[in-house]
């Protein structure tokens, strides 16, 4: 109307201000979806790896909702969406920094280990890790956590009604979408076990073949296990018809979850650990999750050295980096676990005085070998899906959550009727001090099997404020590599300077001591950086990391969302 109006009344000052008011229009609201991982918005960003499950968080929005109706929108259709990342059947940490409250609100809801869970429980009578046991089938899953995580959340926070939020991810299941490649991809790789379990099958397989590129995928089962849940809330998963179902069959097939430990699963807010960082605090997620702590050991170590003249992407700096990675990952090994079962020292870890203890271990010249640094046993290398989101609005409300049900198609287990794949989280603890997993790495003491205990995780949601406003919030799936990619970025857009969608996509690297190199992701350093790292005594990888970081800055009051360009996601604004 006001543009209109402007042209009628023709003159120069009117046809700038009608410039001006478009360049405004087309940079800040209305986002051309040519370029799906870069927006700009003025009133809200969303960035999340599913293109559905974005625009999912984004209905939300338009229906006069807030943040927290669309991130519970949003991962739960992205449960449906990506169920090679993330479901019902397993577990996250969110994040939340309202603008009320200086502090996040830190929400746990990890598996938990059922009860009937033992520390041996993935060893032969002769002490071995039984190889596989702790990875395929419904013997691999924790309790799962995320539907009383979501759940609890929203009832706090949310304002439409749990039937608005479960619409889109009702819709997506039951209507299907297309198999997109990595889905294809996770569903062949994972074949072997998803054949073993018919209900799996049913879901996953056509023409008794795995889902390929393309085809659709429809979900009935858990359309209606979601409609039991917009329904009856935490009664429609945790007790009734859905648990019944998952404890049964479950045990069934050799899983060992009961309806007690359903009923008894706990949902934990917890105190995010934070730090400082150049003139920005820095929040993150602490135990359960070693994330948090390693991110800001990463850039305590860090803070006095010149990165930035260094350069980005320069030997020195990638040196120093994977350098302080190493250590922090010497630390995972040795202190970290459940805090609510093992001491954690986070304070002393995440000390700025204990970081400049850790910068004197490193020579800026040469590498440190493995012996030089260990100490203990070094901890389980992991596999590499999962899921990131990001929220953030005008208001300054950010929500930064992490959700997976671990490895590709988690256990494998779809338990029947309900369209649930279980997790297989168990295999993110310690099977045994000093075995050697699946990856080739061994497992630290802290993070043993206890019933009731939460494994050991990498998952970092982070929220960074300056002047106490958000400013950056981010996060990754990727295992291990989770906790490094958003330090790394971190680095790169505050130390480095660039710009976000740079920040993000420039080539990243990641060490976590053991084994002991630098592993350089897609788009690797030129053949000369690498060689001076080698001249350093660095061992190098070249390996893609498996990051797909979910970033949203505010820069100059404009809502900046970038999706990792390496994903299938979508940033989303309005
Ligand atoms: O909690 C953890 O650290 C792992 N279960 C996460 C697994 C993961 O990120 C795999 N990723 N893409």
């Amino acid at each position: 109307m006001k543009l209109l109006h402007l042209h009628n009344n023709f003159n120069l000052a009117g046809l700038m201000l009608k410039i001006l008011i478009l360049i405004f229009l087309t940079s800040c609201s209305s986002q051309k979806i040519d370029n799906p991982y870069q927006a700009y918005s003025k009133r809200y960003m969303i960035s999340s790896q599913g293109p559905l499950s974005t625009k999912a968080a984004k209905k939300m929005f338009e229906k006069g909702g807030n943040a927290v109706d669309a991130a519970i929108a949003l991962s739960f259709a992205i449960s449906v969406e990506r169920p090679q990342s993330t479901g019902l059947g397993g577990g996250g940490f969110l994040l939340l920094k309202t603008p009320e409250e200086k502090t996040p609100y830190a929400y746990d809801f990890r598996e938990m280990a059922p009860q009937l869970s033992r520390e041996k429980m993935y060893l032969d009578k002769q002490n071995k890790v039984v190889k596989g046991k702790s990875l395929n089938g419904p013997l691999s899953a924790g309790v799962p956590g995320l539907v009383a995580g979501l759940l609890t959340i929203h009832k706090k926070f949310g304002k439409l009604t749990l039937k608005e939020v479960l619409g889109p991810s009702i819709e997506i299941a039951e209507k299907g979408f297309k198999v997109y490649p990595h889905l294809a991809k996770a569903i062949k790789a994972r074949s072997k076990t998803l054949s073993r379990f018919p209900s799996s099958k049913k879901i996953f397989y056509r023409n008794g073949r795995p889902l390929r590129n393309g085809e659709t995928l429809v979900q009935k089962d858990l359309g209606k296990t979601l409609r039991r849940i917009a329904k009856k809330g935490i009664k429609g998963f945790y007790y009734g018809t859905t648990a019944e179902k998952i404890a049964i069959e479950n045990q069934k097939a050799g899983g060992i979850i009961t309806l007690q430990d359903l009923a008894q699963y706990q949902v934990r807010l917890r105190k995010p650990v934070s730090g400082t960082f150049k003139g920005h605090k820095v929040y993150s997620m602490g135990p359960p999750s070693s994330g948090g702590i390693h991110v800001l050991q990463i850039l305590n170590i860090l803070e006095n050295d010149p990165l930035e003249k260094m350069g980005m992407g320069s030997p020195e700096a990638i040196h120093l980096i994977s350098s302080a990675m190493q250590l922090a990952f010497v630390d995972r090994a040795r202190y970290l676990g459940d805090e609510d079962f093992v001491r954690v020292p986070t304070k002393n870890l995440i000390s700025k005085k204990y970081a400049v203890a850790l910068r004197k271990k490193i020579n800026p010249l040469k590498a440190n070998t493995f012996d030089s640094v260990k100490e203990k046993t070094p901890f389980p290398y992991e596999s590499d899906e999962t899921t990131h989101f990001t929220i953030m609005d005008a208001q300054g409300t950010v929500i930064s959550s992490t959700q997976t049900i671990n490895g590709w198609m988690g256990s494998g287990f779809v338990v029947p009727g309900t369209g649930i794949l279980l997790n297989n989280e168990m295999d993110d603890f310690a099977t045994k001090v000093g075995a050697k997993n699946l990856f080739g790495a061994v497992g630290g003491e802290k993070n043993l099997i206890r019933p009731g205990k939460r494994p050991l995780s990498s998952m970092s949601p982070t929220i960074i404020l300056k002047n106490s406003r958000p400013v950056l919030a981010l996060g990754t799936p990727s295992g291990t590599r989770i906790l490094t990619c958003v330090a790394q970025t971190i680095l790169n857009y505050i130390e480095f300077k660039k710009p976000l969608f740079e920040a993000v996509s420039s080539t990243r690297f990641h060490h976590q001591w053991f084994p002991n190199e630098i592993r350089i992701g897609s788009s690797p350093f030129p053949k000369s950086t690498q060689k001076q790292l080698i001249n350093m005594g660095h061992k190098i990888r070249l390996k893609p990391l498996g990051c797909k970081v979910q970033a949203i800055g505010l820069e100059k009051n404009i809502l900046h969302g970038v999706s990792d360009p390496r994903g299938e996601g979508l940033s989303l604004g309005g």
